[in-house]
């Protein structure tokens, strides 16, 4: 029988839970998933490739299905190129909804033969994003429950120095916020 492999392709900045529920809800329903890291030149990341790949694999090598890789210029192109034939994408929210549909069909568009096939993570997550965690945690707010403890580890490492060197000017200066 055909094997279906699956790409999941995304920023990743950071990987949050609410990904890594997808990522075990795809891992069931595809024979291989490929979670496919975008190496994004336009957008200053957080975490550089390198980091969110070496985060996602520490955090997927419970699935042996689920394989990490990084791509640059059209996730299709990438996905013929590893033979996927499914882009597994997650929607949390009706506001989800508008620019999933747009790119999915964009995506059919440019390759009728891959299928983007949406899936819900559990509720549980549907308010979860990795842009709302990179703010609380560069606010100093809680993200704990939000993102593996890995994560949550690494984020505290990247954040602090920075914490610190405001702290050092403001203190120098005299400034007060
Ligand atoms: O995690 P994100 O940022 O929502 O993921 C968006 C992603 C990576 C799926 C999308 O930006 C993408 O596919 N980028 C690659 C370039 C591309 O193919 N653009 C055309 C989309 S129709």
């Amino acid at each position: 029988m055909k094997k279906v492999v699956a790409i999941y392709p995304g920023s990743f900045d950071p990987l949050t839970n609410g990904h890594l529920d997808l990522i075990e809800r795809g891992s069931k329903i595809f024979d291989e998933l490929i979670v496919a890291i975008l190496r994004n030149s336009e957008k200053q990341p957080l975490f550089s490739l390198g980091e969110r790949r070496e985060m996602m694999e520490a955090m997927t090598q419970r699935w042996k299905n689920v394989g990490v890789d990084t791509f640059e210029g059209l996730m299709v192109d990438y996905a013929m190129k590893v033979k996927a034939t499914a882009v597994l994408r997650g929607i949390r929210a009706i506001s989800d909804y508008e620019y999933e549909l747009q790119m999915a069909l964009m995506n059919r568009k440019l390759a009728p033969n891959v299928e983007t096939v949406f899936m819900m993570p559990a509720e549980a997550y549907s308010y979860l994003s990795s842009r709302l965690v990179r703010e609380i945690a560069q606010i100093g707010g809680s993200i704990s429950g939000l993102v593996p403890e890995l994560v949550q580890r690494r984020l505290q490492e990247k954040i602090d120095p920075a914490l610190k060197f405001q702290q050092s000017r403001k203190r120098k200066t005299g400034k007060k916020e």
